[in-house]
């Protein structure tokens, strides 16, 4: 069977959804692999090196499984095989329209951001590879960003106290973000309203800061607050954000708006020259005066809205989401062949849709859909 590797469309996007090395392996176990022309152009692997482990260029590939960062756009769906399988990041809530468009083609659309968050799933967890880059990105826009040193330096030309860093959102870029500025010599401090993640954020590093407000949701996940913590729960920031030197924010609840956690006030609070890097701007932001691929300046304070941050990197990106796609297809099928197992939960839980039926109930009940569960065939036999 045929595995099609496109090239990205997204404005500003460097990933590509398998390297040459992803493709060999695919080879060998006896998939035929297209690769769109120019596909890995921006990740610096150009057309001969995936023709070197026997992948062969297309200008307009198609396939039985169809791979890419980005959801696909309407016409890109337009030319996909109905009946075939896609893999990519969707945010399933947040584009509508795209599914839609797939389910009416048949596809099998399968969303990384649906994975289930289990151990066994670490391997193939394509928005943990991608929040870590995200992460590290954030920490060194900071450094680079800040006009005076991260770490405590002692010369014969003064001393220079350590910068000070608050991470807001200590999920898996959280922790990047803390132990990154760390290494650079920061005094880091992170906040988040999970219970779990002073004990995450104290072994990356950071001193934790605690407030009233938590709110714990299935699944490891925070929920949204509700308007009356929020409000509480900013007046017990302003302080915090008053005295730091830079913020880095990367707070999001799944499909969902990112919250905001810094307000206009209290960048008013902040020192000149201090930052704020919103790594969440492409969900919203998490402060308000944030601008998606924007450094806005407000009283002498820039508020960096970093866009598609994990693209900054397209190399290790690149790299690291091959090796979650490898790990995922391995549960799909073998040996050139696609054979899902549909008992294993890590398969239903990643499936948007199958056959023209939503699998994802909220999906469902967005689209106004049926909502037509996969009911593993051990549990069926069992009722
Ligand atoms: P995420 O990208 O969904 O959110 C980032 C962080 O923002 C989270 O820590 C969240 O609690 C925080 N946040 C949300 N709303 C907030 C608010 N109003 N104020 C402050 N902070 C707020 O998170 P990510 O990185 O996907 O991780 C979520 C959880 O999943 C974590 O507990 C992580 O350790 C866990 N996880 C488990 C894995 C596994 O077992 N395979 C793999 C990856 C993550």
């Amino acid at each position: 069977m045929k595995i099609a590797l496109f090239k990205e469309s997204r404005a500003g996007e460097t990933r590509v959804a398998l390297t040459p090395d992803a493709v060999k392996s695919l080879v060998v176990e006896g998939w035929e692999v297209l690769v769109q022309r120019g596909a890995g152009e921006f990740s610096h692997f150009n057309d001969a090196s995936y023709e070197a482990v026997g992948a062969t260029i297309a200008d307009a590939p198609t396939g039985d499984v169809n791979l890419r960062v980005n959801p696909p756009t309407l016409p890109e769906i337009a030319l996909l095989t109905e009946g075939s399988t896609h893999l990519s990041f969707l945010s399933p809530l947040l584009a509508q329209d795209i599914v839609k468009a797939l389910n009416d083609r048949r596809v099998t659309i399968l969303s990384f951001d649906l994975l289930p968050r289990i151990s066994r799933a670490q391997y193939m967890d394509a928005l943990s590879s991608q929040a870590t880059v995200s992460g590290y990105r954030a920490a060194l826009k900071g450094a680079t960003s800040f006009d005076r040193f991260f770490p405590l330096l002692t010369t014969a030309a003064g001393t220079i106290r350590p910068a000070k860093v608050l991470v807001m959102g200590v999920g898996v870029a959280g922790l990047q973000a803390i132990s990154t500025a760390k290494r650079l010599g920061a005094k880091v401090r992170a906040y988040d309203v999970r219970s779990a993640a002073k004990e995450e954020a104290e072994s990356a590093g950071a001193v934790f800061v605690k407030l009233a407000v938590t709110a714990d949701a299935a699944g490891g996940y925070a929920r949204e607050l509700t308007d009356e913590e929020r409000l509480q729960q900013q007046a017990a920031l302003l302080s915090e954000v008053a005295n730091s030197d830079v913020v880095i924010t990367t707070a999001a609840v799944p499909g969902r708006k990112s919250p905001i956690l810094v307000t206009t006030a209290m960048v008013e609070a902040m020192g000149e020259g201090s930052l704020v890097i919103d790594m969440a701007a492409d969900g919203g932001g998490n402060c308000e005066l944030t601008k998606v691929g924007e450094v806005v300046e407000h009283h002498g304070v820039r508020i960096v809205g970093m866009a598609n941050p994990p693209a900054e990197m397209g190399a290790s990106a690149s790299f690291m989401y091959a090796n979650n796609v490898l790990k995922l297809l391995a549960l799909f099928g073998s040996k050139g062949q696609l054979a899902p197992d549909w008992n294993d939960e890590v398969v239903i839980g990643v499936t948007v849709a199958r056959d023209g039926a939503i699998n994802h109930a909220p999906t469902a009940e967005a689209l106004g859909l049926a909502h037509v569960a996969i009911v593993p065939a051990a549990k069926e036999i069992a009722e």
